[in-house]
């Protein structure tokens, strides 16, 4: 073990002196690597919440592929714009509020999610104009400046006429309460949007892109690497094991998370202790086109 494990964060410096189990048990939780891209990001969706209210917000819509952190990235603003308590008032203060949008274009099923989410107490079987009234009543306490709705790509999942009305719930959120909306979801979330073309006009496109075999993907496997709570430094920008967990991940940073992980994991149970090409080489894995291929053609 090197003396002082100067290959790793302070936080994952003092996992070291947890069990193995627990060890893997941290591996295994959610982390946060603000990459450049997403401090980027980070930094138009901040400039929402610094946006005067005006008659017509600017709203956002983030778009990439599955699995490649998206809502990773919107949570972040969430937990970087908490809720506070106001015991006084009649709801929280909440300047982000991060809701999924329902599985299909629901107004009653959104409301629902919004009211769940301010511990609000209402009748599911309630007419929807009262629950709109009680979101929006709710929303304006809470001062609410950023709807961040995810997996908004969903709304697909309804005729074109529930498509447009959902979309018109939106329109009528953003210009009632003056907020300002995050759309986010696959490329499918952008057609969605175009079914109603004057809100999609309203939405600046943001593309989280794939990785591409760059310094900063590099730079991403140094920031694992430094946050993985093995006792050895593993080499991942050494070429051969760089060019090979680009390939087992496509590019993918969900990919890429559970390869690094398995690979930590199964580090700390051989008792290496370090990632190396043939901890790599030990872990089954399929990547996630060939996957895709296997699951069409079953
Ligand atoms: N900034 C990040 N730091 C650390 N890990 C990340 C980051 N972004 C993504 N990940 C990892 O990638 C996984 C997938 O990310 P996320 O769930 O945000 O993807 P998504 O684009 O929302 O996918 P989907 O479209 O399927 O909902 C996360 O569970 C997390 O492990
Ligand atoms: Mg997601």
């Amino acid at each position: 073990m090197t003396d002082n494990a100067s290959h790793l964060t302070a936080s994952a410096r003092e996992v070291l002196s947890l069990t193995d189990a627990e060890r893997i048990f941290r591996i295994k939780s959610d982390r946060w690597i603000g990459y450049p891209y997403a401090k980027v990001v980070l930094k138009q969706l901040d400039d929402l919440l610094q946006h005067p209210r005006v008659n017509r917000m600017p709203n956002i819509i983030l778009i990439g592929d599955s699995n490649n952190g998206k809502s990773t990235l919107v949570k972040r603003f969430c937990q970087l714009n908490p809720t506070v308590d106001n015991p006084e008032g009649e709801a929280v203060i909440a300047p982000v509020m991060y809701v999924q949008a329902p599985p299909v274009p629901d107004e009653g099923r959104f409301y629902n999610a919004i009211l769940d989410l301010l511990f609000a107490p209402y009748k599911p079987s309630e007419r929807v104009d009262k629950k709109q009234y009680q979101v929006l009543k709710l929303l304006r306490y809470a001062q609410l400046k950023v709807l961040v709705i995810d997996e908004i790509h969903q709304i697909l999942a309804g005729s074109l006429h529930r498509q447009r009305a959902f979309l018109n719930v939106l329109k009528y959120l953003s210009n009632e309460l003056q907020i300002s909306i995050v759309g986010v979801g696959t490329k499918d979330a952008l057609r969605a949007l175009q079914t109603e073309p004057q809100l999609a006009n309203r939405f600046k496109p943001i593309h989280l892109p794939r990785w591409e075999m760059n310094d900063d993907f590099k730079r991403l496997l140094a920031s694992f690497g430094a946050m993985l709570p093995l006792k050895l430094p593993s080499k991942l920008h050494n070429e051969a094991i760089f060019t090979r967990l680009y390939a087992m991940s496509e590019g993918n940073i969900g990919e890429l998370t559970s390869v690094l992980n398995t690979a930590a994991e199964l580090a700390i149970l051989s008792g290496n202790e370090c990632i190396t090409l043939d901890t790599l080489n030990q872990i089954d894995w399929t990547p996630p086109s060939e996957r895709r291929r296997q699951f069409l053609t079953v």
